[in-house]
């Protein structure tokens, strides 16, 4: 980057869209998916019939919730943080199984995106009007390591909707490690990860006739036209999804369906496309038993026992801190 486009790029957004547009092969961040229109069409998304993953942890909620909250309890009670708590959707089912046995803890969601937090706490004022919330906007580990300092209660951190599968190996590993490192002995990780399945299952998940996905992944683009003032026609773009059965790997993709000129203004770039170059933004990591035994060892953590759904979609799992 020479040093007139430096003093262009203030801000994280600008410097990765200009990282990942100037590479070979193009990516983008998923992370950056999820304006307001992406919180939106997300949880479009949650509500397609191929979309099994909000479902199946669901149902795992509702069938387990009495041994899922018994791992939780506490004497002096304990704090249940939830790391990227979107809409909270699934967590109700053990905030009000929680609240009916007069369980004595506090509800912490974190979420980057303000839109969801502000969301979530109104909707638990009215479901919830007795649960002790104190929602945070910011990055999970500023408020953990906080935690950790202020509070010796127990803390039960949740991390849900497969959003760990966001990151391929190594950076869930350190994801984790960093989670593990603001744990006490007590303490608990509780985290949902789609499992292993029929490829096909998977493939539609991603990729449904509806088109909500292939527009959730375009509104990468549209922020950067709006935010940007870049000119990508989104038509002119197409949603890809791969699995391989191997890694487990889901990868999603735009693909440029000719050879095309984008302009983003405020970057002062122009961004070449090949009829059919890519741009890579996100992966969604499926698992098996082994994949999480292996990740679980390598972050620090030991796994205290699992949830299955009835049809062997998703799991949850509980872990605790060995360091
Ligand atoms: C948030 N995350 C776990 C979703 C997933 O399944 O990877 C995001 C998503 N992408 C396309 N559909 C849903």
């Amino acid at each position: 980057m020479d040093h007139s486009i430096s003093t262009l790029i203030d801000s994280e957004f600008k410097k990765d869209v200009y990282q990942g547009l100037t590479a070979h092969p193009k990516f983008l961040l998923s992370k950056y998916i999820y304006d307001s229109q992406g919180d939106r069409l997300f949880q479009e998304i949650m509500k397609l019939p191929e979309y099994y993953l909000t479902n199946a942890e669901f149902e795992i909620f509702q069938r387990s919730k009495r041994e899922i909250c018994a791992l939780f309890e506490a004497e002096d009670g304990f704090d249940l943080i939830e790391l990227g708590a979107g809409d909270g959707k699934k967590t109700k089912v053990l905030l009000q199984y929680l609240m009916d046995n007069g369980n004595n803890f506090s509800y912490k969601p974190i979420d980057i995106s303000e839109n969801a937090i502000q969301n979530l706490e109104s909707s638990l004022k009215n479901e919830l009007p007795k649960l002790d919330v104190s929602a945070e906007i910011g990055s999970y580990f500023e408020v953990l390591d906080r935690l950790q300092k202020s509070n010796q209660r127990k803390k039960v951190i949740l991390f849900l909707g497969s959003n760990i599968g966001n990151l391929l190996h190594p950076k869930a590993i350190e994801f984790l490690k960093g989670i593990g490192g603001c744990m006490n002995k007590d303490d608990l990780l509780f985290v949902g990860f789609d499992q292993k399945k029929d490829p096909q299952t998977i493939l539609d998940a991603y990729n449904d006739p509806a088109g909500v996905t292939a527009a959730f992944n375009k509104n990468l683009l549209s922020r950067i036209n709006s935010e940007l003032g870049g000119n990508f026609d989104l038509d002119h773009f197409k949603h890809w999804e791969v699995y391989d059965p191997e890694s487990g790997t889901a990868k999603s993709y735009l693909v440029s369906t000719k050879q095309q000129q984008v302009i983003i203004d405020e970057l002062e770039l122009i961004v070449d496309f090949e009829a059919w170059e890519s741009i890579h933004t996100e992966i969604s990591q499926k698992y098996d038993d082994r994949t999480i035994e292996w990740l679980a060892e390598q972050s620090g953590l030991r796994i205290e026992t699992s949830f299955e759904d009835s049809n062997k979609l998703y799991r949850n799992y509980a872990f605790r801190s060995t360091i």
